[in-house]
């Protein structure tokens, strides 16, 4: 056959490694993220390789890595170690580049906004520094790769990188895979915005990113907004010829295919969580509104919070009958906005709730941890309303598992700002601009008090577009962008 192997390099491993105290052996946790819940199972299935940290820096480098627990349920089980490459950097070096580079800079930026951003000169050297040793461990992957399908008549390997963690790496993949005649190709995927042209050129090394990403020969955004705003950049920073019409950029004499490719969830999986899910929610006469965020400023928890409080100010009737279940996943402490926000939505919390609470009822019930999918999938199923209101974000995954989740007759509502990538294709959910609190207010009370058939007829037609453009679907437009390949192609069914 003419299967092609798929390389996935990304920050994260699908699992971070903790050292068990008791025996001193390393461990496999799985970790959240949309990343991971996506990619991973098409990995297993297609006998790929996976290059990226695994949480934990390593004394000894070459310290194998673990198989997966037995009873371990997460899409990750399936990963066997030899499946993965993993990259030790001196954690000094790798707190700047993650922390210092990513989280402070090129997250902020990218959605759009540069008043969180600290620019420091520092954290950008260690950020080439750690996408080069990304690089080499990538080109290492490419050669453990080539070598077990010797003399097989497989396609070249494809090499795909993920994320504004490494959006340099690809250059030096390409560089050493040609000195090594090595054939691979190389693709890349943004999992958040990719900003206009006014804010991406506040980045000092602007050139550089977009150098580093045009090193692939195709280049994916969730959605067309994104992958046109990058087009821009690379004609006006690079002066870069390009066609618009059909999203392709030329430079350094190669044509690069920029993609639309909208991520999706494994729904079949999310629809079986729910099926089999016992009930968390025990109050079955309270409406549950939920929210499911890592606590992140783009979130949009504080307007969220005020529109909700805003909602028992004008609507008083919800009071005693609605509660806002808020789940919250710690997320990027080591960074001061973070802590902060921390602070200020504990605090908003407190307020509110020392505001409405009477004898019999809370109005909000607040979970700072990370919950686990199986339970998510019970909340998602039994919740009347989900809030999905982020001031920006790339696709956000949240809004489908909800969706896939809506098994029961009578269904919720989804609430969706237009600021997500999902905002963009879900159009039958309630459309709410997070900026605005009142009229976010008015819009949760017409989520609350939506006539049955109205939600069934929205949730049916929701359902329908996420089974379709599931991840699979995602897996296949993605290898159809990268060479027309057919699934089959890589070992996947
Ligand atoms: N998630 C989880 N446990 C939690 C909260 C979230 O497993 O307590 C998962 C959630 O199911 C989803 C992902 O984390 O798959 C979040 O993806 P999303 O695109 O919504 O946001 P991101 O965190 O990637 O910005
Ligand atoms: C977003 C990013 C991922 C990242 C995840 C969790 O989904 O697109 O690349 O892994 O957030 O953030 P963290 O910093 O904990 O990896």
């Amino acid at each position: 056959s003419t299967k092609a192997s798929l390389i996935v390099v990304s920050n994260r491993l699908p699992f971070v490694l903790i050292r068990n105290p008791k025996t001193d052996e390393l461990e496999r946790r799985a970790s959240a993220g949309g990343l991971v819940t996506a990619v991973c199972p098409v990995v297993i299935k297609g006998s790929g390789l996976w290059v990226g940290w695994s949480g934990i820096h390593l004394k000894d480098p070459n310290e194998a890595i673990p198989e997966s627990n037995p009873n371990d349920q997460t899409p990750t089980a399936g990963l066997k170690s030899e499946q993965v490459v993993s990259v030790n950097i001196d954690s000094k070096i790798f707190d700047s580049y993650y922390n210092g580079c990513c989280n402070k800079i090129f997250w902020p930026l990218f959605h759009s906004m540069p008043g969180r951003a600290n620019f420091g000169g520092e954290h950008w050297h260690d950020y080439v520094t750690v996408n080069k040793h990304f690089a080499v461990r990538t080109i290492e992957a490419l050669e453990k790769c080539l070598a077990k399908n010797q003399g097989s008549e497989k396609s070249p390997p494809i090499v795909w990188i993920h994320d504004y963690h490494l959006m340099l790496a690809a250059n030096w993949v390409r560089e050493h895979a040609e000195e090594k005649n090595l054939p691979c190709r190389l693709a890349f995927f943004l999992h958040i915005p990719f900003p206009p042209w006014d804010i991406f050129r506040l980045l000092p090394w602007s050139d550089e990113l977009l150098q580093g990403m045009l090193g692939c020969d195709l280049v994916g955004f969730h959605i067309q907004d994104y992958c046109l705003n990058f087009v821009d950049c690379c004609q006006r920073n690079l002066g870069c010829r390009v066609d618009r019409n059909n999203l392709l950029v030329e430079h350094g004499g190669r044509t690069v295919r920029v993609r639309p490719l909208p991520i999706g969830i494994p729904y079949e999986r999310f629809v079986n969580l729910a099926t089999t899910a016992p009930k968390v929610l025990k109050t079955s006469k309270m409406q549950i509104i939920l929210g499911v965020d890592r606590l992140d400023y783009t979130k949009g928890l504080v307007h969220r919070l005020m529109a909700f409080e805003a909602l028992l100010l004008k609507y008083p009737q919800h009071k005693e009958k609605v509660s806002l279940l808020q789940i919250s996943v710690p997320s990027r402490t080591d960074v001061k906005e973070y802590r902060e926000l921390k602070e200020e939505v504990d605090q908003l919390v407190g307020r509110i709730n020392g505001r409405f609470t009477t004898a019999n009822w809370a109005p909000i019930r607040y979970i700072y941890d990370y919950v686990s999918q199986d339970e998510l999938a019970a909340l998602y199923r039994d919740a009347a309303v989900c809030l999905v209101t982020p001031l920006r974000d790339g696709m956000n995954l949240v809004a489908k598992e909800f969706v896939a989740c809506q098994i029961n007759e009578v269904p919720g509502v989804l609430v969706i700002s237009p600021f997500a990538g999902a905002g963009e294709m879900m159009h039958e959910a309630l459309l709410c601009n997070p900026y605005e609190v009142n009229e976010a207010a008015e819009v949760i009370h017409r989520a609350l008090t939506m006539p049955e058939d109205e939600r069934v007829l929205r949730m049916a037609r929701l359902r329908r577009r996420e089974a379709e453009c599931d991840v699979s679907h995602w897996m296949r437009c993605f290898l159809k962008a990268v060479g027309a390949l057919e699934m089959d192609d890589v070992g996947t069914t």
